[in-house]
C-alpha cells in the first residue's frame, strides 16, 4: 500500500467506490451523481490548501484520504473501495497520511454506527470528543473524533 498524488484518472474510480450502497449506508453519506461528483473533486477537494492522496494497493486505486478546513477545523476523511476492505488498508493509509498532514488538532466526523471507521480512527490515535445529540434530520448521529493537539 502506498499514497500518491491524485490524478484526474482516479476520479471515476472514486466515483464507483462512493456509489456503493453498502459503503453509503456505512458512511451515512448522500451519493453524488457522476458530474456533481467530478465537479466537487475538481473544484473543491483538489484545492492547493487541501491535502488529498490516492491509496494504491495491490497495484490498484483502492481509495483516497483527504483533509480540508471547515468551520475553523481541519477535517480528514477517507474512502476505500469495498473489494479492498478488511485488509488494514484504511488504517495504514490514514497513518501515512498523518505524517504529511501535520495539522493538530485534526478532526473527523463519523456516523455512530460506522464501527469500522471509528476503529480506523482509534487505531491512528483519534479520541472521541463530541457526540452529536440530537441526531441530524436523517436520524444519523455522528461522533467527532480528534487527534492532537501536539
Ligand atoms: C471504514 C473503511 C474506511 C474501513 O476500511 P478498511 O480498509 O476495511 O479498514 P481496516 O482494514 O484498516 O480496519 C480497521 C479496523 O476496523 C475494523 N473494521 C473495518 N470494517 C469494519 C466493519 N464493517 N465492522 C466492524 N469492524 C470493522 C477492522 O476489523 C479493524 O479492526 P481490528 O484491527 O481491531 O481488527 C471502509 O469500510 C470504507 O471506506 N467504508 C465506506 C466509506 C466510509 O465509511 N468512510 C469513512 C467515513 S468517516
Amino acid at each position: 500500500m502506498f499514497l500518491r498524488n491524485v490524478t484526474d484518472e482516479d476520479l471515476p474510480i472514486f466515483f464507483q467506490h462512493q456509489r456503493d450502497e453498502v459503503a453509503l449506508r456505512m458512511a451515512a453519506f448522500p451519493a453524488r451523481e457522476h458530474d456533481a461528483f467530478l465537479n466537487h473533486w475538481r473544484t473543491k477537494v483538489l484545492r492547493p490548501e487541501n491535502e488529498s492522496r490516492t491509496i494504491v494497493a495491490d497495484g490498484e486505486v483502492a481509495g483516497y484520504v483527504s483533509s480540508w478546513e471547515q468551520d475553523g477545523q481541519r477535517l480528514v476523511a477517507y474512502w476505500v473501495g469495498r473489494e479492498h476492505w478488511g485488509k488494514g488498508i484504511a488504517t495504514r493509509a490514514l497513518s501515512e497520511f498523518l505524517v504529511l498532514e501535520a495539522t493538530r488538532p485534526l478532526h473527523a466526523w463519523v456516523a455512530v454506527h460506522n464501527i469500522g471507521s471509528r476503529r480506523v480512527l482509534e487505531k491512528c490515535g483519534f479520541r472521541e470528543v463530541a457526540h452529536e445529540n440530537p441526531p441530524q434530520e436523517d436520524g444519523v448521529a455522528e461522533v467527532l473524533m480528534m487527534l492532537g493537539p501536539k
